[in-house]
Parts: C-alpha cells; sequence; structure tokens
C-alpha cells in the first residue's frame, strides 16, 4: 500500500502535457509515496526457518526447480525482495534484459509518460527514461526502491514510489506507455491487465514480460532449447558462456523465492487478456523461458 505520510508534491495541480522541458518539480498527478526513511544499516532479518512439512517441501521444491503449490503472502513477496534488494548487483546481460530491446522496439520515439509496474532495480525503468519526459516506477519493496534510486543518480525524470499495485489507484488514460517485467505473476493478473490498461492514453503501448508455467510439447521443446540458446547468447554478448558467480546467500534467496513463485500458463494469460477487455493482445512465447505480451490501447 502506499504509505499515507504527507508528501512534498502538491497534488492538486496536473502536470501540462507536452510541456517541454519537464520539471520534475511539476507535481505528478497521481500519489506518490515519499521517499521512506534511510535503509537500517544491516539487512533485513530472514524469515525464521522453516519448520517440519513446510520446510521439507521448500527444500524439496528448491531443489527440483518446482513450485509448491503454497502462494506468498504480499507481505512475504515484500520480505523475499527486501532481502534480495540488499545483495543485488548492478548491471550485465541476463534473461530479461535480453528482452527490453524488443519492448522497447514497440514504443514511439518520445513518450511524455511511462509507468513501470514493479520495476525492482530498475533497469528498465533508465531505458524508458532515455525515451520519456517522465517515467512513475512502482515497487512492493522499499529496498528494491532504494537501489533502484541509487542507481538512478542522473535521471532527473524518473520517479520511484513505494507502492502495493494491488492496492494503488492506478490513474486512468494517463500513460503514454505502461511496461511490467517478471512482477505480474506476484499479482492477480486479469484485474491488474485491466488496471494497466485503463492507465494508459489511446493508442498507448502495454508491454509485459514474465516467466509463464509450460504446458504444452511445444512450451516443454522451445523451454529445452532456450539452454544452448542462454549460453550461445551469453557468450556473444558477454564473452562468457556463465553468469558472475553469484554470492551465495543470494542464490539462496532467489532459490527460496522460486520455490514458491507460481506462473500462469500460455493459456491462462490469453484467457486473462481476453477477461480485461484487452481485445487484440499478442502474446508470444519467447526462447528464454519468457512471454511477452503487447497491447495497444484503441485510439477511441
Ligand atoms: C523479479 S522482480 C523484477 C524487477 C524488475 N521489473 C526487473 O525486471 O528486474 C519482481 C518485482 O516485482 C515487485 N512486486 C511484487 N509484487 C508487487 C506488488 N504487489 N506491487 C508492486 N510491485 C510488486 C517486487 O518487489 C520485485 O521488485
Amino acid at each position: 500500500m502506499l504509505e499515507s505520510v504527507p508528501t512534498t508534491y502538491d497534488l492538486s495541480e496536473a502536470i501540462p502535457r507536452r510541456a517541454s522541458p519537464v520539471r520534475l518539480d511539476d507535481p505528478p498527478p497521481y500519489p506518490i509515496s515519499p521517499r521512506p526513511p534511510a535503509a537500517p544499516s544491516v539487512l533485513p532479518k530472514r524469515r525464521p526457518a522453516k519448520t517440519g512439512k513446510l520446510r521439507l517441501r521448500r527444500r524439496r521444491a528448491t531443489s527440483r526447480g518446482h513450485r509448491t503449490g503454497r502462494t506468498q503472502s504480499t507481505q512475504e513477496v515484500r520480505e523475499d525482495f527486501d532481502r534480495i534488494a540488499g545483495l543485488s548487483r548492478e548491471g550485465g546481460w541476463d534473461h530479461n534484459s535480453h528482452y527490453h530491446p524488443l519492448l522497447l522496439r514497440q514504443l514511439p520515439l518520445r513518450l511524455h509518460e511511462a509507468l513501470e509496474v514493479g520495476c525492482g532495480t530498475g533497469a528498465f525503468v533508465r531505458s524508458l527514461a532515455g525515451r520519456s519526459e517522465r517515467v512513475l516506477a512502482v515497487d512492493l519493496s522499499p529496498r528494491m526502491v532504494e537501489v533502484a534510486r541509487a542507481r538512478s543518480k542522473g535521471y532527473t525524470n524518473v520517479e520511484y514510489a513505494v507502492a502495493d499495485a494491488n492496492s494503488w489507484p492506478f490513474p486512468e488514460g494517463r500513460f503514454d506507455c505502461v511496461a511490467s517485467i517478471t512482477a505480474l505473476h506476484h499479482l492477480p493478473l486479469a484485474p491488474t491487465l485491466r488496471k494497466m490498461g485503463d492507465a494508459l492514453r489511446p493508442g498507448g503501448p502495454l508491454l509485459v514480460l514474465d516467466l509463464y508455467k509450460a504446458r504444452s510439447p511445444a512450451d516443454y521443446l522451445v523451454g529445452a532449447l532456450g539452454f544452448p540458446a542462454s549460453k550461445a547468447i551469453r557468450l556473444a554478448r558477454t564473452g562468457a558462456m556463465s553468469g558472475p558467480r553469484q554470492p551465495p546467500e543470494l542464490r539462496r534467496a532467489w532459490e527460496e523465492h522460486y520455490a514458491t513463485d507460481r506462473f500462469p500458463t500460455l493459456a491462462e494469460v490469453r484467457e486473462a487478456c481476453a477477461e480485461a477487455g484487452l481485445r487484440g493482445a499478442r502474446v508470444r512465447r519467447r526462447l528464454l523461458w519468457r512471454y511477452s505480451l503487447v497491447w495497444r490501447k484503441p485510439m477511441r
């Protein structure tokens, strides 16, 4: 949820469209959380170790790389990403950033305002910032937002906010682009897609990249091809077949998080698009275990 502490913004004024150059002291017409207090100097405590059956189930699920069937509460998701944020390293090629250019190709050359939901440390936000007069990025995890801000120094047209997309009041008809990368599987799919679509201006693209659950033979085949493809692409992009070694604590944090992650099948994504009223949405299976969703809001 957005923090209800008074903000330094005067929310009574709306910024003029196509104002140039954009001044970030213009008040944004959406609610913004103030910067969270400085982070504690120690990392957030790990959740207490699970005992009994759940612990066993989590460990089995982790070692198989499968899901336990138990979904996480929003509080647990926030804790996981606070922990991951404190350990994450900057930059480099990964399976998400590989698809940034594909998403950016869906955009016009210049945008007025863009929104990213679940921005994490802000890698895609910074790409959007190069094309937009203003970018608003929201994330559930205060530590993620803190790291994103630190990595976005010098990006004067970016505003980060700590907000739970479940309850954040998406402004309607506001943005020239609304994007989300590997965050939607934490949210109820159809209702969130609907809110993201409603937040767009006519003609604006909704861009989603996320993981999916393999169900069909084609999913498994493409998923299997993803392993050699990932090695080959990484080699071409970075000169090495594997990424830098992750610190054990970061690897453990991701493993424990993945153990409870649940992903929709591609059929479920298409059903959610229909339910959200995104007629003509293009959902594509991608080689590196992800799907892309592109929808353009009709002009009228
Ligand atoms: C796997 S990370 C992806 C981050 C970023 N988009 C990227 O591509 O690196 C998922 C992000 O979604 C955020 N998230 C999860 N649930 C959320 C919610 N209910 N509202 C806002 N953000 C959420 C997490 O805090 C996390 O930063």
